[in-house]
């Protein structure tokens, strides 16, 4: 989504990812965007103005006191002028600013001022992150519909590792433009599916497989971010829930059939991104099994239930979307799985190559409905799953913004 015209205001903070602060507007920049930027006190310890007055165009404002701004009142002019608040970095300490409703500069100011959407990146030492009066702060932001974008977990400049480093220039780039673009399913109830299932073999082992999550979970926050009241039924994953998505959990193929199955009529778009386990064992032993001395163990199978297929069967079907991992003929595949389980589109992607599908951070595919197809080309999983619920509400909801 373009976004010429939008007046993006960028608020940096004293922290050392602020060096990432003249990527991101270099990006906003690209898209269209006007970009002004408003610095804390502290964020001069870590970038230069010039640096972003440069890339911006506009001179950065840092002053409550700016007699220069229109009637003096500078916060209440950028507070109008944005079309959207970005904070990135976020201090742990603007953070605990804006959640208790302080505002000792211009731009905590001025984020008290605005009606527009206020948008943060954290950043910063993991511990400080962890810290329970971080996590309330957190909370407390969330509640007030402020949008969270990360942390993302990894090596930090401090020397430790854990949750803390500031979403990338790329993925705030993504949520900016989400959070401007028309709500393309506002209104609409979504359900997706993800993860992998596990299928017991006695009480503590279990045949699975490498899904992470990522795909099915960036498609829930998609959803959600385009106005859908979403539900994502995932399978065993180490990922946080999104923002604004009921998660409900589940382990085993059956389990997730059953927790689809009991909601899918009631919605209007289903998406099955899970990888579930086509089969599991014939009998689930209540102890754990024994070796057997060299003598070989036979597993017996049986198919579990088709969870997408039962859906798209029900009497009042909602536009049921699947996907396809295949590893050859990945289009002749996906076409015929698509009529076989009678989905409205199936989404395929070739996980033979090993930077996209099972557990990449990216993916490339191809959206085929009844008469069409689309390619998805290289990208991450969230900007993939942005423009596959464009795609999907241009298809099967027109009448909805777009
Ligand atoms: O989770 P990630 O690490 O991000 O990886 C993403 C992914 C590779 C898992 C994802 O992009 C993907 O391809 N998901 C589909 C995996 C799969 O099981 O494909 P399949 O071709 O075996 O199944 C076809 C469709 O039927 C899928 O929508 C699947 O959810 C559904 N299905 C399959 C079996 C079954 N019993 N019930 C189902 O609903």
């Amino acid at each position: 989504m373009t976004l010429a015209e939008k007046n993006i205001l960028l608020g940096v903070t004293g922290g050392i990812a602020a060096y990432k602060a003249p990527i991101l507007v270099r990006h906003l920049r690209n898209e269209g965007a006007n970009v002004q930027v408003v610095f804390s006190r502290s964020a001069h310890a870590f970038v230069a103005p010039v640096t972003m007055q440069a890339l911006s165009g506009r001179s950065v404002r840092d002053d409550l006191w700016d007699r220069e701004a229109e009637a003096a009142m500078g916060h209440i002019e950028l507070a109008r002028w944005a079309d959207l608040v970005l904070a990135a970095p976020a201090t742990a300490h603007f953070m605990a600013c804006l959640a208790q409703g302080l505002a000792p500069d211009l731009l905590t100011t001025l984020c008290l001022a605005t009606n527009a959407p206020i948008l943060l990146a954290p950043a910063m030492n993991q511990a400080m992150w962890r810290n329970p009066a971080t996590r309330r702060n957190a909370a407390i932001l969330a509640e007030d519909e402020r949008r969270i974008i990360g942390p993302e977990v990894g090596d930090q400049a401090c020397g430790d590792t854990g949750p803390g480093r500031m979403a990338e220039p790329e993925a705030l780039l993504l949520a900016v433009q989400q959070t401007l673009a028309a709500p393309c399913l506002k209104g609409r109830k979504v359900l997706v599916t993800a993860g992998p299932t596990q299928e017991a073999l006695d009480p503590v082992r279990y045949l699975s497989n490498q899904s992470s999550g990522k795909q099915g979970y960036a498609i829930a926050q998609a959803a959600a971010a385009a106005g859908a009241q979403t539900i994502l039924v995932s399978g065993p994953s180490n990922l946080p829930a999104p923002a604004n998505v009921e998660r409900i959990e589940v382990v085993s193929a059956q389990d997730m059939h059953d927790a689809v199955l009991a909601r899918a009529a009631e919605q209007a778009l289903v998406v099955g991104v899970a990888a579930v386990a086509d089969y599991r064992p014939s009998v689930q032993n209540q102890q754990k099994l024994k070796k057997r001395n060299g003598a070989p163990l036979k597993l017996s199978l049986v198919e579990n239930p088709d969870i997408i297929a039962a859906v798209a069967a029900l009497p009042q079907a909602p536009v049921v979307v699947g996907f396809a991992a295949e590893t050859e003929n990945a289009l002749e595949h996906a076409r015929s799985k698509r009529r076989h389980k009678n989905l409205d589109a199936i989404v395929v992607n070739d996980v033979s190559n090993k930077e996209i599908g099972f557990n990449s951070d990216h993916n490339a595919a191809t959206l085929i409905w009844a008469d069409g197809e689309a390619e998805l080309p290289y990208q991450s999983k969230e900007a993939l799953a942005a423009a596959l619920v464009q795609r999907l509400a241009e298809l099967f909801f027109p009448e909805s913004p777009h």
